[in-house]
C-alpha cells in the first residue's frame, strides 16, 4: 500500500476506446438544427459576408441544402424568410404563399423525415425592422400578438413541424397556443425564445436577415445580459402559456442560464450558437489564430450546459466530421 494518491485521472484519458466509454456528453447531429435564410426569387444564393459558410438563397437553392442537412444526419432546419416586399407592420410574415411558407411546404413534400422549424416574428417583414407594431418610437406589445398568432397559422397551414416565436413580446405563447389550437393544430409544438437577451453577438445575422432595427435598438423587449434569473420567471412564464422547448440565446455568453433554467424547469431547452459566436470563431479559424475544434468544442459546451437541442450553423461541418 502507498500514500501516493489511489485516484489516477489519466486511467481513463490513455485512449480509445476507454475514452469513448466514460465520456459524460455526446453531441450528435439528430440533436442540431441548421439556421437556413430563405429569400423571394429562384436560384438566387447569395453568401453572407460576415458568416463564412452561411448563404441567403431562394426556396429551390434551400431544398438542395434542406436535403443535404437529412442526408447528414441533422436533426431539422430553422427557416428565416425574406419577404418580397416590407411593410409598417410585416404583413407577408402571414401570407399563404410567403417565402417561409413556400420552403415549407417544399421542404415537407420533398425531404420527408425532416424538421421544419421556422421562425416566428416580424423583423425580417416591417419596413422599420423591430419586432412588433411601432408607434412612434415605441414597439407595442398587445397589438403585435395577433399578428404573430396569424404567421404560426399560416407556417402551420404550410405544414411546420415546430413554430419558434422570437420576439419576445409578453404572452405570445399562449396567444399563438390559442389560436394555433382553434385552427386544429393541437399538436403542434411551439419552441419560444424564452430568454433572449439583447446582444452584441446577433450583428451577422442582422446582414443575413436584413432586420437590422431602422431606429433604436431591442432593449425595450429583449433582456438584459446582466440578468440570469429573469430567465427562469420568461421561462416559467412560456411554460405556462404553452411552450414546450424553451430556447436561451445566445449560447456561449449564456452557458450558466442555460443550465439554470435547465435545472430548474426539466423542460427540453435549447439554446441558439448565435451569429455573432460563430462568426467570431470563423473569423479567428479563416485566419489560423484557432483550428476547427473550437468550434466543436463550443457546441459541446452547450450540451454539457444541458442544451437538449443546439442551433448552429456549423450543423452540416459538424455532422460531417461526426
Ligand atoms: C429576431 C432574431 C434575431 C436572431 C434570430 N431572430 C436577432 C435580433 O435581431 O434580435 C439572431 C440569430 C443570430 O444572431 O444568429 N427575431
Ligand atoms: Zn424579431
Amino acid at each position: 500500500m502507498t500514500d501516493f494518491p489511489l485516484f489516477r485521472g489519466r486511467r481513463l484519458r490513455r485512449g480509445e476506446p476507454l475514452r469513448s466509454l466514460v465520456r459524460e456528453t455526446r453531441l450528435v447531429p439528430e440533436q442540431l438544427l441548421l439556421p437556413l435564410f430563405v429569400e423571394p426569387g429562384e436560384g438566387r444564393r447569395t453568401a453572407i459576408a460576415s458568416m463564412p459558410g452561411v448563404d441567403r438563397t431562394s426556396v429551390d437553392e434551400a431544398l438542395g441544402d434542406a436535403r443535404e442537412a437529412k442526408e447528414l444526419g441533422i436533426g431539422g432546419v430553422l427557416l428565416f424568410g425574406i419577404p418580397e416586399r416590407k411593410d409598417e407592420v410585416g404583413s407577408e410574415a402571414w401570407a399563404a404563399d410567403g417565402t417561409v411558407q413556400r420552403a415549407v411546404r417544399a421542404i415537407k413534400a420533398e425531404i420527408p423525415g425532416l424538421l421544419v422549424v421556422t421562425d416566428v416574428c416580424l423583423c425580417e417583414y416591417t419596413s422599420h425592422g423591430h419586432c412588433g407594431v411601432v408607434e412612434g418610437e415605441e414597439v407595442l406589445n398587445d397589438p403585435t400578438l395577433d399578428l404573430l398568432a396569424r404567421a404560426a397559422v399560416s407556417h402551420a397551414k404550410a405544414g411546420a413541424d415546430i413554430v419558434a416565436p422570437s420576439d419576445m413580446m409578453d404572452g405570445r405563447v399562449g396567444v399563438i397556443r390559442d389560436a394555433l389550437d382553434d385552427a386544429g393544430f393541437l399538436e403542434l409544438p411551439i419552441m419560444s425564445y424564452a430568454a433572449k437577451y439583447a446582444s452584441a453577438f446577433y450583428g451577422p445575422f442582422r446582414e443575413a436577415a436584413q432586420s437590422a432595427p431602422a431606429f433604436g435598438d431591442r432593449r425595450g423587449y429583449q433582456m438584459d445580459p446582466a440578468n440570469a434569473e429573469e430567465a427562469l420567471r420568461e421561462a416559467f412564464a412560456d411554460l405556462e402559456e404553452g411552450a414546450d422547448i424553451i430556447l436561451v440565446k445566445p449560447a456561449l455568453a449564456y452557458l450558466d442560464v442555460i443550465r439554470m433554467v435547465k435545472d430548474e424547469t426539466g423542460a427540453p431547452v435549447a439554446a441558439f450558437h448565435v451569429s455573432g459566436e460563430y462568426a467570431a470563431i470563423m473569423a479567428a479559424i479563416e485566419r489560423g489564430w484557432l483550428d476547427e475544434r473550437a468550434m466543436t468544442e463550443a457546441l459541446l459546451s452547450i450540451r454539457r450546459a444541458g442544451a437538449d437541442v443546439v442551433i448552429s450553423y456549423w450543423a452540416r461541418e459538424f455532422a460531417r466530421r461526426s
